[in-house]
């Protein structure tokens, strides 16, 4: 099933919403980073970056078709042979990759979903005991030009709990991503 209010503008646009390095960043990202598992993949402005910064493969999944391939025909565009993109929905199937298999999953403007606490689960499964779920979103606090309505926008406060009840556990408090973003790094307990 298709999460409610998943769609997104025009990719040029979108991409001026976010500073994907700086998010990267936040969630320290970089060549010692296994493979990543990534629920919603779109345009794959996250993907792509991600690529070129780790050491492993991400694994960029999207219920669209027409994301899939975008994201695919990117990687080869830029070169990038560790990007795997797979049509799959992980509402109903998880990530697909073998459960504790990666060393992170990403979560990024999805939360809003009518099943959150499934998809914190699923991305719970996918990575290894010890490795973490990354969680952004767009900030209920402050007036965004995108995002999802108001009642169904998740608050930190409110995943944090959702999150426990799967065994993961925040590792600091949120954490602001200027602009209109915040973060949680979400570990999953070891075994
Ligand atoms: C709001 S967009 C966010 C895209 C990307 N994470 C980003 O932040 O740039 C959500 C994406 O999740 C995908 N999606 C929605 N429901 C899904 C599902 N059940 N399984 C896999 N992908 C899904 C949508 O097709 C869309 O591309």
């Amino acid at each position: 099933m298709k999460v409610r209010d998943s769609g997104m503008p025009p990719q040029d646009y979108w991409e001026t919403l976010l500073d994907v390095p700086g998010i990267l960043d936040a969630f320290g990202f970089g060549p010692a980073t296994g493979d990543v598992a990534e629920l919603g993949c779109g345009y794959g402005t996250f993907t792509l970056p991600l690529a070129r910064r780790i050491g492993g493969t991400v694994h960029a999944i999207d219920i669209e078709a027409d994301m899939v391939e975008l994201t695919r025909q990117r990687a080869i565009d830029a070169g990038l042979t560790n990007v795997q993109a797979d049509l799959r929905d992980v509402v109903a199937g998880g990530f697909g990759p073998p459960a504790g298999s990666c060393e992170a999953a990403l979560l990024f403007n999805i939360l809003h979903a009518e099943q959150p606490v499934t998809l914190l689960r699923a991305a719970r499964d996918v990575v290894r005991p010890g490795g973490f779920v990354a969680v952004i979103h767009w900030r209920s606090d402050v007036a965004t030009p995108r995002g999802p309505a108001l009642e169904i926008r998740p608050r930190p406060e409110q995943i944090a709990l959702w999150a426990a009840t799967t065994g993961l556990q925040a590792e600091r408090p949120a954490f602001l991503l200027p602009p209109w973003h915040f973060g949680l790094k979400l570990h999953r307990l070891q075994a």
